[in-house]
């Protein structure tokens, strides 16, 4: 990370850091599209100030926000700072910088499609860069049904390009409706940007924990090799949820659950999971890697999923009565390569569940042969990867019960973020995307293919779901772990949620 504490602070100049020479940039403005919308004032702008904050982005960085409603700068400002002050990690409490961050803030209003607004973008960043050349971010933080018009309308513009510095763009997801429209998108957005422009944001990879599977496989001799089908029994990933809807209805009763957490986030650490060592730690190789893993995931069988949707849903603001939108999805699937082959990867995630949690166990194999007669078992070793809350990793081993003969007892061995790093450190999601989306590093964004690959797994799914006259969708209670029909996913093939194992050894659970 050490780059980045100088980095738009210089101008024109080169460092070298560990023998590497680093091109130090001039300022940059960042552009949004959507800025009087939730991202900008819950993520973004306090992602931007935090950096700011912490040196990392000098206060002279220029934010345009560009939307459509009729807005005072000083009414934005007043928005932005309420946001600031309630979801920044550094805010005003304890970082004075806002009056000179805010000094650089404007807004633009303007219609989406209207060439009009783009002129009078292209003459605001004139101004702009008559003070003092910069870099343009253009972020798209609009519904997705705006992102092909403002692209095109960028391209018109020549916005596309600087003949300052760079120009990017960053897009949010979700990046297409289906594999159809994602192809679509991928192919207007390259009419205008080249790909290595293009930065498809996956906020999952922008967390510590999501990087931090990368450093644990590959920064330790010890775990790699039992991680493949020889060790491995199976894989679970839970991406729970205690939320609901919430006010995002519009958006959610048309996505559900598949293409809200599935597409991106959830294959994005199935991909991180199974992936292979890259040969080198860059942009290329690591996407390289996740699109082989893609490419392998088996066709999934209809039969191994499981749809759900909490009491309740049809009654939120927003929602078709007889919606038959899921907001829970279990399922299993294969990865058929040299490593996984065999190993199921069950796969879950839903609102309204008893916490939230985001975590990836993987369940070894049981010892060949059970050598001490006082137990009829002898529990398997679990590691887990907490992603959050509660970010650390946890191991399950057997130990020897004290006293007379030979009964074992699992046991645990903790890591806690918490405990070991000061966790008001832990950058957001955001400052480290947005950071690395200024400093041209595309590693932890989604490229192309692979975008498209993700939905080639999904889509065949939800176009099953679409094509059932009754859909199997079961009602689970909000609170709940799911539907009874995922416990029956997994003990069909004789094995348990690992919440459920946690459960019961807290006394919790049947
Ligand atoms: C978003 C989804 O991408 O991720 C939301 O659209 C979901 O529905 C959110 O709530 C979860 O993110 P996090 O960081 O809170 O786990």
């Amino acid at each position: 990370m050490a780059p980045y504490h100088l980095l738009i602070v210089l101008r024109d100049s080169a460092v070298r850091n560990g023998g590497k020479v680093i091109k130090m940039v001039d300022t940059v403005t960042i552009v949004i599209f959507g800025a009087s919308g939730d991202l900008t004032h819950r993520k973004l702008i306090p992602a931007l100030h935090s950096l700011v904050c912490e040196g990392r982005l000098n206060a002279q960085v220029h934010v345009v926000g560009v939307a459509r409603s009729a807005l005072s700068v000083e009414t934005f400002h007043e928005r932005l700072y309420e946001g600031v002050v309630e979801y920044a990690r550094l805010n005003p409490s304890v970082c004075e910088l806002w009056p000179r961050f805010a000094r650089h803030i404007t807004y633009l209003r303007g219609q989406y499609d209207d060439p009009e607004t783009y002129r009078r973008l292209a003459e605001h960043l004139a101004r702009i860069d008559a003070k003092a050349k910069s870099h343009h971010l253009f972020y798209l933080a609009t519904p997705p049904t705006l992102y092909s018009v403002i692209v095109e309308q960028i391209g018109r513009a020549g916005l596309n390009h600087n003949d300052a510095g760079w120009a990017r763009i960053v897009i949010e997801k979700p990046f297409g409706h289906d594999l159809e429209s994602a192809r679509q998108l991928n192919a207007q957005v390259h009419a205008v940007f080249h790909e290595d422009q293009i930065y498809r944001i996956d906020h999952y990879l922008g967390k510590e924990t999501v990087q931090n599977i990368l450093a644990f496989r590959f920064a330790n001799a010890i775990f790699e090799p039992l991680w493949n089908r020889n060790y491995i029994d199976h894989v679970q990933i839970t991406m729970a949820e205690s939320i609901g809807v919430e006010q995002r209805a519009g958006y959610y009763d048309q996505a559900g659950v598949l293409r809200d957490m599935f597409q991106n986030h959830m294959l994005q650490l199935l991909t991180l999971t199974a992936i292979e060592p890259p040969a080198i730690f860059d942009a290329k190789a690591l996407r390289d890697e996740k699109v082989k893993v893609l490419r392998a995931v088996r066709p999934i069988d209809p039969g191994d999923t499981v749809w759900g949707q909490y009491r309740g849903y049809r009654e939120e603001p927003g929602v078709a009565p007889d919606s038959r939108t899921p907001t829970y999805a279990a399922l299993k699937l294969y990865v058929d390569n040299w490593r996984w082959q065999g190993v199921p990867f069950y796969l879950r995630s839903g609102k309204q569940l008893a916490k939230k949690v985001t975590e990836i166990t993987l369940q070894f194999k049981r010892v060949p042969h059970l050598l001490f007669p006082e137990n009829a078992d002898v529990p398997p070793n679990i590691l887990s990867l907490r992603i959050q809350p509660d970010e650390g990793m946890r191991l399950r081993f057997a130990t020897k019960v004290p006293g007379a003969g030979m009964r074992v007892t699992p046991v645990e061995m903790d890591f806690s973020y918490s405990d070991r790093f000061d966790v008001c450190a832990l950058p957001e999601a955001y400052e480290r995307l947005l950071l690395d989306a200024i400093q041209g590093d595309a590693s932890l964004f989604t490229r192309g293919d692979e975008v498209e690959l993700a939905w080639g797994v999904i889509d065949p799914l939800l176009k099953w779901w679409e094509n059932q006259d009754a859909p199997p969708l079961k009602i689970y209670e909000p609170g709940s772990w799911g539907p009874d029909e995922a416990d029956a996913l997994m003990a069909r093939d004789g094995r348990q949620w690992w919440n459920v194992l946690t459960e019961r050894r807290e006394g919790k659970g049947s």
